[in-house]
Parts: C-alpha cells; sequence; structure tokens
C-alpha cells in the first residue's frame, strides 16, 4: 500500500456541496473531468437532492492490449486462430482489474458507507446507486437538470473529480458528462403513399422489376436483390440473430403478425421473438396507450424486427429491452432517463454464458455529445463483445455527414465541422448505411420538403470519420485512397486520420411494415442495418451447419475477404451540414462501405455451403 495519509487530511478538499459527513478520501480531490454541454440541451435547475443516481464505475481494465490482440487474431480469416472465440472466463480474466485498482476504488467507496456495490462478472465495472446529493459529494460536483429540445431531460454535469490516487485506476464514471441520447435512426415514418425518389428509373431486369415497388419495399425484394431467396435454414436450432431496443421502445408481436401474414406468411407461425428485460426494459404486446400512439413509440422496434424476420427465417430472433427507467421521482422537471442503457446492456449482455452471434443496433447520437473516456470504454466493451464471437451491426446515421445547421465543434470553440456518430465511430462495430433504387442502388437521400402534405427532415445515409477513435489497419488500404482523392475539398471539416464509417450498406428508404395495426412505410438506417443483421444470420446459419463457428468480429475479414461478396455502390451523396457532402465513389467510400450483399457469394467467401 503506497499511500500514508490520513483520510481526515483530504476531506476538506471534497464535498463543497453538503452538510453531511465529509468525504473520506487519502489523497486530495483534482478535476478527472470536464466536458462542453452539447448543442440541442438547455440547463434548467439543480436536481433534486434525494433523487437516486445509478452510478457506473469503470475500473481501469488490467489488460485490454491482450484483449485486443486475441480479438485480432480470433478475427483474421488468416490467422490459425481465426474463429476460435474466447470464452465468458477467458475475457473476464483479460479485462478484470488489478488488485491494486480494485483494493483502492473498494476502500474508497466503503469508507465513505458506500457498501450496496454491485460488479459486473469481470469486475470492472462497479454500479452503486445513491442519492444526488451524496453523489455531488463523492464526485465533488453539481448535478444539474438538462433539457433537451425535443423535451427529455437528464440530470448531468459539466465537469467532475476524483481523489488523485484513484485518477489512474477508474476510466470513467457515469451519468456524468455524456449527454448521450442513443436516438433511434428510423427517418421517416409515412402511412401509404410514398412518391419516388427523384429521377428513379423502373428496373430492366424483369425479376427485380416484378417483385421492387420502391415506394414500399417488400422483403421478397430484399431476399430477390441480395439473393437469398430459396435458402433454406439448416441451423437455426444453434443460431440466433438479436436486436436492441431503448428508450422505451417495444417490438409488437400482433403487428409482427401482420407482417408476416402479408410479406413471410411461410414464416407464420413458427416466428416469434424471445425477449429480455434489462434494467426494467418494457415488454408489452399492444395495444398502444394514446402517449405511446402520441409519441411514435415502437415504430422503431416493429421496423427492427419485421426487417429481421422478413429476411431471416427460422433462424430465432432475441429482443433486448433495456430501460432507462427514472431513478428519480415523476414530478415536473426531472429526468426521465439518467441511467446510460448502452453500459447497462453491454455489461447484461457480458454476463450472460452466451450471446447471440448477431446483434443490430440502430440507435446511435453525436460522437461529441460523449466525453471521450466514455466512448473509449464503451467501445472496449463491444470489443470484448466481438471477442466472445458476436457481430455487432450499428446504423450509421440518418443525416449523412450531419444535420444542416447542426455542424459545430462542441470543444467550445464552437467551429464548423462535419459531426460523425457514436457508436458508429467505434472500429469494433461494423457500420451499415443505406441505399436506395435498384439497378443501381445508390446511396439514400430524400431532400427535406413536404411529403404527402407532411412536412419531413433531411434523409440522408450517415457517413463519418471519428474524431476520437484513429483509423483501424484493416482500413488501412482503402481509407487513404478516398481521402486522397478528395485532396483539400472539406479540409478541416473531418479527421482524416480517424476511424472512417459504413464498413457496408443495404436498402433503407420505403420499408412495407405494420405499426398500430395499419401498414405505412419507414426509411432509415434503422432498416438496412437490422436487414443487414438477418442476411447475416443465414450466412451464419451456413457456416453453423458446415460446422464452423459463426462470423464474431467482422470487419478483418469484411476488409481482407469478403467485400468481394459485395455490390459496390458508385453513385451519391453523403448530403449534410447544409453541403453535399462526402461522396460516393468507385471502390469503398464512407457512405455505402463497400457496398450491398450478395449472399451466395458471401457464404461461398466466408467458406460455407449453400
Ligand atoms: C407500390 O406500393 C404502393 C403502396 O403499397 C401501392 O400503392 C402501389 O400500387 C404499388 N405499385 C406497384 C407498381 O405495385
Ligand atoms: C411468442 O412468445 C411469447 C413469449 O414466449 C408468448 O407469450 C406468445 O404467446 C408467443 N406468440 C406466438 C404467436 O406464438
Ligand atoms: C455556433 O455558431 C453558429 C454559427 O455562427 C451559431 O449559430 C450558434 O449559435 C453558435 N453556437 C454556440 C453554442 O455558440
Ligand atoms: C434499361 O434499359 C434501357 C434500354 O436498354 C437503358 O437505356 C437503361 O439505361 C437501362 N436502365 C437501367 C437502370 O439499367
Ligand atoms: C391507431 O389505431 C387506432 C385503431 O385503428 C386508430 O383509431 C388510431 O387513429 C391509430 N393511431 C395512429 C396514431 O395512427
Amino acid at each position: 500500500m503506497q499511500f500514508t495519509v490520513s483520510a481526515l487530511l483530504a476531506a476538506a478538499f471534497a464535498a463543497q456541496a453538503s452538510l453531511a459527513s465529509p468525504i473520506s478520501s487519502r489523497t486530495p480531490y483534482v478535476v478527472k473531468e470536464t466536458h462542453h454541454v452539447p448543442r440541442g440541451w438547455t440547463k434548467v435547475e439543480r436536481s433534486n437532492p434525494n433523487g437516486r443516481i445509478q452510478l457506473q464505475i469503470g475500473l481501469k481494465q488490467s489488460n485490454m492490449q491482450g484483449l485486443i490482440k486475441q480479438l485480432h487474431e480470433v478475427s483474421d480469416p488468416d490467422h490459425q486462430r481465426y474463429g476460435n472465440h474466447l470464452s465468458a472466463d477467458e475475457v473476464d480474466q483479460l479485462v478484470k482489474p488489478t488488485k491494486e485498482t480494485s483494493h483502492l476504488v473498494g476502500e474508497w467507496l466503503s469508507d465513505n458507507g458506500v457498501t450496496d456495490v454491485d460488479y459486473n462478472s469481470a469486475k470492472d465495472w462497479i454500479t452503486v446507486s445513491i442519492p444526488v446529493e451524496f453523489a455531488e459529494r463523492l464526485l465533488d460536483t453539481e448535478y444539474h437538470n438538462y433539457q433537451h429540445k425535443d423535451g427529455s431531460i437528464v440530470a448531468r454535469t459539466t465537469r467532475w473529480s476524483l481523489p488523485r490516487h484513484l485518477h489512474s485506476h477508474i476510466d470513467t464514471i457515469q451519468p456524468t458528462t455524456s449527454f448521450f441520447r442513443s436516438a433511434p435512426q428510423a427517418a421517416t415514418y409515412m402511412s401509404l403513399g410514398a412518391v419516388e425518389p427523384e429521377g428513379y428509373k423502373k428496373p430492366n431486369n424483369t425479376e427485380i422489376a416484378k417483385v421492387c415497388n420502391v415506394t414500399s419495399v417488400s422483403p421478397e425484394c430484399f431476399a430477390t436483390l441480395y439473393k437469398t431467396k430459396g435458402y433454406k435454414t439448416r441451423a437455426a436450432n444453434k443460431n440466433s440473430v438479436a436486436f436492441n431496443n431503448f428508450l422505451a421502445e417495444v417490438p409488437i408481436r400482433p403487428d409482427l403478425k401482420l407482417f408476416l401474414t402479408k410479406y413471410r406468411p411461410e414464416a407464420l407461425p413458427s416466428v416469434n421473438f424471445t425477449s429480455h428485460s434489462i434494467d426494467n426494459g418494457p415488454e408489452q404486446d399492444g395495444p398502444l396507450t394514446p402517449e405511446q400512439l402520441a409519441d411514435s413509440t415502437s415504430k422503431e422496434a416493429n421496423l427492427d424486427v419485421q426487417a429481421i424476420s422478413g429476411i431471416s427465417w427460422k433462424t430465432p430472433i432475441v429482443s433486448f429491452s433495456t430501460g432507462g427507467s427514472p431513478p428519480f421521482n415523476p414530478d415536473v422537471g426531472t429526468p426521465d432517463n439518467s441511467n446510460e442503457p448502452y453500459l447497462a446492456w453491454v455489461n447484461w449482455l457480458l454476463s450472460q454464458k452466451s450471446i447471440p452471434p448477431i446483434i443490430s443496433t440502430s440507435y446511435s447520437d453525436d460522437e461529441q455529445t460523449v466525453p471521450r473516456s466514455y466512448a473509449e470504454r464503451v467501445c472496449n466493451q463491444f470489443a470484448v463483445v466481438g471477442a466472445r464471437g458476436s457481430t455487432l451491426f450499428f446504423s450509421s446515421g440518418d443525416h449523412g455527414v450531419g444535420g444542416d445547421d447542426t455542424c459545430f465543434s462542441n470543444d467550445g470553440k464552437n467551429t464548423t465541422k462535419f459531426v460523425p456518430g457514436f457508436p458508429p465511430s467505434c472500429p469494433y462495430v461494423t457500420v451499415v448505411g443505406a441505399t436506395m433504387n435498384f439497378e443501381p442502388e445508390e446511396s439514400a437521400y430524400r431532400a427535406p420538403g413536404l411529403y404527402n402534405g407532411v412536412k419531413k427532415g433531411l434523409y440522408s445515409s450517415g457517413a463519418g470519420f471519428s474524431n476520437y477513435f484513429k483509423r483501424p489497419s484493416y482500413q488501412d488500404k482503402v481509407v487513404p485512397p478516398y481521402v486522397k482523392a478528395l485532396g483539400d475539398q472539406y479540409a478541416g471539416l473531418y479527421a482524416k486520420e480517424g476511424r472512417a464509417y459504413p464498413d457496408l450498406a443495404a436498402q433503407g428508404l420505403y420499408f412495407a411494415y405494420f405499426w398500430n395495426g395499419t401498414e405505412g412505410t419507414i426509411s432509415g438506417t434503422s432498416a438496412s442495418t437490422p436487414l443487414t443483421a438477418g442476411i447475416f444470420a443465414l450466412i451464419n446459419d451456413a457456416l453453423i451447419a458446415s460446422g464452423r463457428p459463426a462470423l464474431g468480429f467482422l470487419n478483418p475479414w469484411l476488409y481482407k475477404k469478403g467485400y468481394k461478396g459485395l455490390t459496390d455502390i458508385t453513385k451519391g451523396s453523403s448530403y449534410g451540414c447544409n453541403s453535399k457532402g462526402l461522396p460516393v465513389t468507385e471502390g469503398w467510400d464512407p457512405i455505402t462501405g463497400f457496398g450491398t450483399p450478395n449472399f451466395p457469394k458471401l457464404v461461398e467467401l466466408a467458406g460455407a455451403k449453400l
């Protein structure tokens, strides 16, 4: 034990906020992190001191480098360990904190009377539920309620501190500075009657022309376009495909039934999904309440389950429903989403003995709404999921390089910048962009305007370069040539050295789907992502049926081999930030990645048989 300073000595440095017993610490408090309040948020008032907050404390992991090394080995198709994914115990051994870290953090908590602590299985996350007033003293900070322009309220701070001796043992504590909202990326719901995209040309290929209707695209069209038609699953009892629900979204079974009855009748009655509620995540089968109808609840969740089931039958489907349930007493001005749903979900997931081989997530937010420490820790958790052998698909976002009139940095300087999204900026997830039209497909775009008499905002397939994460080596061959070809265009607006996304793309305009018992259409990378997850679930099916492991962390394989099974998209642009945005080009580009799936080729490249 290195420190002998009396606990009381440090007390004077802490706890400006309260009259209660002083905070006990070996060393003085020093600011650990500051973060600017992102655009769109307004400070309202001090948070209710008696409200409870669930602090998640990320302890420094002992051997993350070792974990990442093994992740690359088991994900590189040329490595002898390819496909030898790690067990829960193996990853826990690599990421668990050192004894010193656990001891010092545990001591700090127990010295201050925090005895009710929850550890995750690797013991690298501690969760404590304490009153706000106590969290303020423990972190020498003040919580305020901040309101987003969409109405939601969270309790956050822009600056918090830790005893100096704990700075190197704790990576992050949330909720503090993360203004992450994980908004669903389902751009635009329409009742039926969408209009053809400008300049749309009907396909010449009679088979595609017969089944593809550009204003209401169906599973049969996807199956024809991406050539999964006729494939029969052979490993359904050993396979699954999962999707995530946040922000009170909940998939509705009766709507799924209506959808399948019309578009995939052979899947009835066997398609159903298993639902897991995490942190009191909602489970419901309709009918929707008037509040839910007014909030458009379940449009995202219904899209996810319908897009997957239309293509991946008979693969079992799993729905994760994570609550961000308010730990505060509900009254006017109280936070309605104070937990960090991603962390709650991923930590729960890693505590499971077995993880679905594919998980689709259609939620993201601006990278700059989260502090770098938080983004890095969550991204590390995704690497751990990858090492366990699971592919994480995330949507690239629905606003091209950034929403019009919103492209400013959040570093206090307010300079004009493209605005990348998180988690898509994390190099350990596979990111899906969106296309539209059929022969040829091009990147999805719809100008803001009146559609069917209803005002709709910009929709443009998300594209970006991370400001937090460096370009991963698997992108070294394709990203620099793209950046070089751009030359000085947009120089300074994006990070040339950053992880660029998406990695691939699929259809994402006017999906036929059901909500509240009626048919409509819906668009977004929220559509292309579960569709892609469904197609890759079938590739895993072929692999598992051939006695092979599932694909796992996809990108090293995709950039080395799999890209040959994707159809290059060469037309379009990532409109946004009041510009035409980054252009789609021949070869890889950060709007459509390598392109859209060609199922038989992908199966062959994966080393399986149809
Ligand atoms: C395309 O779908 C829309 C919406 O269901 C429908 O109104 C239209 O008739 C369809 N077009 C064709 C050519 O089938
Ligand atoms: C689907 O599964 C749920 C939960 O297991 C069950 O309650 C429900 O009856 C099932 N629905 C159908 C149509 O099989
Ligand atoms: C940032 O700059 C833009 C454009 O000058 C301005 O509209 C916006 O209000 C500024 N935002 C902040 C937070 O200063
Ligand atoms: C369809 O065929 C016509 C006539 O051969 C050709 O001009 C057009 O470019 C083709 N359209 C597409 C989308 O391939
Ligand atoms: C939901 O469905 C009910 C019953 O069909 C209908 O009365 C209501 O208008 C629908 N609400 C919305 C928002 O579509």
